[in-house]
């Protein structure tokens, strides 16, 4: 008999746009931000076994304020596998690394893999952005870990998704840069974000470009104004493989209670 062997791999999930609120009853356009939560970190665990990192791509906090981040921290408390976050434009960053201050490293090692965590938050904007600074930072990390096969990880689309309203807050200053590094550097397998609020796949080239449904609140694919579509929250799963290949998905959750205001205009 002939098997083929299976390549080993790590198990990533990527969690994103938690929105929690400071209070215990927030929530965003009718929506209980807190238990959706809840119900896609139970489906995250009960998958526990072979999740060997989680990274959450911001919007963890609905304002940025503290008692936001230690509700999200509390949530977080049950999870014994590791897991570090990034700023979305509704975040704090200095809180963030001041409330949880080893939970932010540029690069994380899994297997030969390198995870990129970048900052795409822009102070006062929707939008996202690279500084020069931050574009040479970008450049020397890709550099140094040009031996590994890399996956960034942020918070705003470097690309359009199609949904027209959302894509007028993407990634904005440093964009054309920020494509040009990551496509020069040969080692870029993929890229994951957050920020729009549905699943989407694509490639630019040879790289992956992955969006992840939001853990709350879902936003309608295609859509030209801002419309919430009835799909339920969910995450992504990323099992990176030695060799540099790697496969990905989306689970959604079942929550019997759901309930968000489809009709809403704006968030
Ligand atoms: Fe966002």
């Amino acid at each position: 008999m002939n098997i083929e062997a299976v390549q080993p791999a790590n198990r990533l999930i990527q969690i994103t746009d938690p929105h929690i609120g400071g209070r215990p009853d927030y929530q965003l356009l009718g929506l209980d931000t807190g238990h959706t939560l809840n119900e896609v970190l139970s489906a995250v665990s009960a998958d526990s076994a072979s999740t060997d990192l989680i990274v959450v791509t911001g919007d963890v906090s609905a304002n940025g304020s503290e008692a936001a981040y230690r509700r999200f921290l509390h949530k977080m408390q049950p999870v014994t596998t590791p897991w570090f976050w990034l700023p979305g434009n509704h975040d704090n960053p200095h809180r963030m690394d001041e409330l949880a201050p080893r939970r932010r490293p540029e690069v994380v090692p899994l297997g030969a893999w390198r995870l990129l965590l970048l900052d795409t938050s822009v102070p006062g904007q929707i939008s996202g952005g690279f500084s020069a600074a931050e574009l040479e930072r970008i450049g020397q990390l890709l550099q140094s870990n040009r031996e590994h096969p890399v996956l960034i990880m942020m918070h705003h689309q470097p690309v359009p998704v199609g949904s027209h309203w959302i894509d007028g807050h993407m990634l904005k200053q440093g964009r054309e840069a920020f494509i040009g590094l990551v496509s020069d550097a040969e080692n870029v397998r993929a890229i994951a974000w957050g920020h729009v609020h549905q699943q989407f796949d694509s490639h630019l080239g040879h790289i992956g470009l992955h969006a992840t449904p939001s853990t709350s609140v879902q936003f309608t694919p295609g859509s030209g104004p801002f419309a919430v579509d009835s799909e339920m929250p969910g995450y992504r799963w990323f099992d990176l493989r030695e060799d540099g290949s790697y496969e990905t998905g989306v689970e959604r959750v079942a929550i019997s209670e759901y309930s968000v205001d489809l009709a809403s205009s704006g968030y």
